[in-house]
């Protein structure tokens, strides 16, 4: 009997995913009577035994598709090892290649430790905050976003003479604000790295706008926290913004407090899902390409408990376990770019 390999998509969404599994299906029909299986929604799949047996002819037109043909959850698969073992017999699995963030490559290692699955692990994720790859794919396409979006307010702000809060995701790390406010020109960005504080941003805008330019750009991750010598949040907000596992609402508050201190008019923009829908961008499909050739290797090799990963301009693999191991903050130096650009 020739190779079985099963796939999973776990987490959010993210441009890419696809493309991942497409490259692993088509590098695994190059060996001899290989299949792939298909779980869906993630750990679920492997719970439930629902899959979809994938071929070339499957995945034939993915590549350019947002989201995941497989669906995806946030099952936690620790929860249910006896059922995922007794699936994985029941297929005589050889391996597994599991796509995710940090939650379900976290439950990957685990899975992998605990209870002997033999995986390899791709990361994916638009908040760039996995540890162990330099950067994972959808993370560009995202970027690639927010920066259309900021360009497309810069007109509103500029016709109305407006401050324009632009809030975005990336969960507790600020890469997707930064990256996204520097490609996009952004007059302040706010991250969750460095608490700010209000007077500082306000001072900023007055000075834009006694030095001629009446409008401004602000993006704020939707992390970011006001700085505690200087919380204009009262707790009923923050219990809202800061909810765990679902972050929102910090831009609406921002533009409040900007328009009653500054005097600007201010509106906000929440992007929100938009960030992780749509087709990916060359650099997503061809890194997501690359990881899914790449995990098949792995497979192949019996690298068991690795994870594939972009270290300059090499893919590489490294042990899940160091890449899980803490989250991936915003580098200080983009941030430091992204500051020269202030007011
Ligand atoms: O991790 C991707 C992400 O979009 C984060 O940026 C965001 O905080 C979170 O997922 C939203 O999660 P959910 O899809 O569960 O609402």
């Amino acid at each position: 009997m020739g190779l079985r390999v099963g796939i999973l998509t776990g987490g959010g969404d993210c441009p890419g995913l696809n493309a991942v599994i497409r490259a692993v299906v088509r590098r695994a029909v190059l060996e001899d009577g290989a299949e792939v299986l298909g779980f869906k929604n993630g750990w679920r799949g492997l719970i439930d035994d629902d899959f979809v047996p994938l071929t070339r002819l499957s995945v034939t037109g993915i590549l350019p598709r947002g989201g995941t043909i497989l669906g995806t959850s946030r099952v936690d698969p620790q929860d249910h090892p006896s059922r995922i073992r007794a699936n994985w017999d029941r297929h005589a699995l050889d391996g597994l290649v599991v796509v995710g963030g940090e939650g379900t490559l976290r439950a990957a290692r685990d899975m992998w430790r605990d209870h002997g699955l033999r995986l390899v692990g791709v990361p994916k994720t638009i908040d760039n905050d996995l540890d162990g790859t330099d950067f994972p794919f959808g993370f560009d396409t995202a970027v690639n976003t927010v920066m259309e979006a900021v360009d497309r307010l810069h007109s509103t702000a500029e016709s109305h003479h407006r401050v324009m809060v632009i809030e975005v995701m990336g969960r507790h790390s600020g890469w997707i604000a930064a990256y996204g406010g520097i490609a996009g020109g952004a007059d302040v960005v706010l991250v969750p790295e460095h608490p700010f504080r209000i007077t500082r941003v306000c001072e900023l805008l007055r000075h834009r706008e006694q030095q001629g330019t009446p409008f401004s750009i602000v993006v704020v991750a939707e992390d970011a926290h006001p700085h505690p010598e200087e919380d204009f949040l009262d707790p009923s907000a923050k219990e809202q913004i800061y909810k765990r596992g679902r972050l929102g609402g910090i831009g609406y508050h921002l533009a409040t407090e900007i328009e009653r201190c500054t005097g600007i008019e201010t509106r906000h923009a929440n992007l929100g899902y938009v960030q992780r829908g749509g087709s990916p961008t060359a650099f997503d499909r061809v890194l997501a390409t690359r990881f899914g050739v790449k995990a098949l290797e792995l497979v192949l090799g019996a690298q068991w408990g690795q994870m594939v990963a972009l270290k300059g301009n090499k893919v590489v693999s490294v042990p899940l376990d160091t890449a899980v191991e803490r989250i991936k903050q915003l580098d200080e130096e983009v941030y430091r770019v992204a500051e020269v650009f202030f007011g």
